[in-house]
Order: C-alpha cells, then structure tokens, then sequence
C-alpha cells in the first residue's frame, strides 16, 4: 500500500484552511495514517526541500516553512501520490484547475496552502524524514 506526506503549509494553518483541506482529501476515500501539528526547524527544512536547495526562492521558502506551526500528515491508498496531487493541482495557483485545493484557494506559488510528494520515492523518504514508525496507525477505513 501507498503512501504519501501532506502538509498543510503556515499559510493553511493561518487560514483555517486545515479542516477543508482534510475533508477534501477525505472525500477522495483515501485514508489518513497519521497526523501532527508541528514548527519545522532550520534542519528539517533543509532536510525535506534538499532539492531546491541554490534556487532562487529556497531561502524564501525556508523561512516560510519554519516561520509558523503547520500540520503534517500521511495518507494511504493504491495510488495515493498520484490521487493526492490530483486533488491538490498544479503547483502555482493560478495554473491549477477549479476544483483542486490550489485552484480554488492558493494565492501564488509560495503561498500555495499544502505540500503533496511528487513521486512514491519522495513519498518514502518524505514520511520518514516527519514521522517515526511508531506514529503511523492502521485501522479499517470504510468507504
Ligand atoms: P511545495 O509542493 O511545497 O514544494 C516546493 C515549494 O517551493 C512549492 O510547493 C512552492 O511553494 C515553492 N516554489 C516552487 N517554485 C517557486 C518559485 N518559483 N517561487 C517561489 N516559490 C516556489
């Protein structure tokens, strides 16, 4: 079974936009594993956003991702990378289509509500960079 980190970035959490995103996601029949709100240190988000690293926007995105508490969270399914990026869109808010998080509620590219792994290799790594095994819960989800 698949999995995927979600996180629903400072800007999510300042909007209240964390109990819509969740329910979007929800409504998609995918199941969440585990959840945490948290501040990212300096370390962890060097660690998660590794590969921008000596772009332009990096130390922006930096300080935003550590700058407020955001919520991090791991959903599962057959898939799931891919139905989560579908549901949230593209990643600059106005390229993304209606009906995705980011079409409806991003603001721009850096205040684009909610981060998704873009590949089930990043997923892996992603998921074990935020959370401990020990944090991941399983449970029967019904449909
Ligand atoms: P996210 O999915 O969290 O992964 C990397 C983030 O970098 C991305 O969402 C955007 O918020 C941000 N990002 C990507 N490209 C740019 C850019 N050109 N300018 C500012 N921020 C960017």
């Amino acid at each position: 079974m698949e999995r995927t980190l979600v996180l629903v970035k400072p800007d999510g959490v300042q909007r209240g936009m964390v109990g819509e995103i969740i329910s979007r996601l929800e409504r998609r029949g995918i199941k969440l594993v585990a959840l945490k709100m948290m501040l990212v240190d300096q370390a962890l988000a060097h660690r998660h956003y590794g590969e921008h690293e000596g772009k332009p926007f990096f130390q922006g995105l930096v300080d935003f991702i550590t700058s407020s508490p955001l919520v991090a969270m791991i959903w599962e399914a057959d898939d799931v990378v891919e139905i989560v990026r579908g549901t949230m869109g593209q990643t600059n808010p106005k390229n993304a289509a209606p009906g995705t998080i980011r079409g409806d509620l991003g603001v721009n590219i850096g205040r684009n509500l909610v981060h998704g792994s873009d590949s089930p290799e990043s997923a892996q790594r992603e998921v074990a960079l935020f959370f401990k095994e020990g944090e991941i819960l399983d449970y029967n989800r019904n449909n």
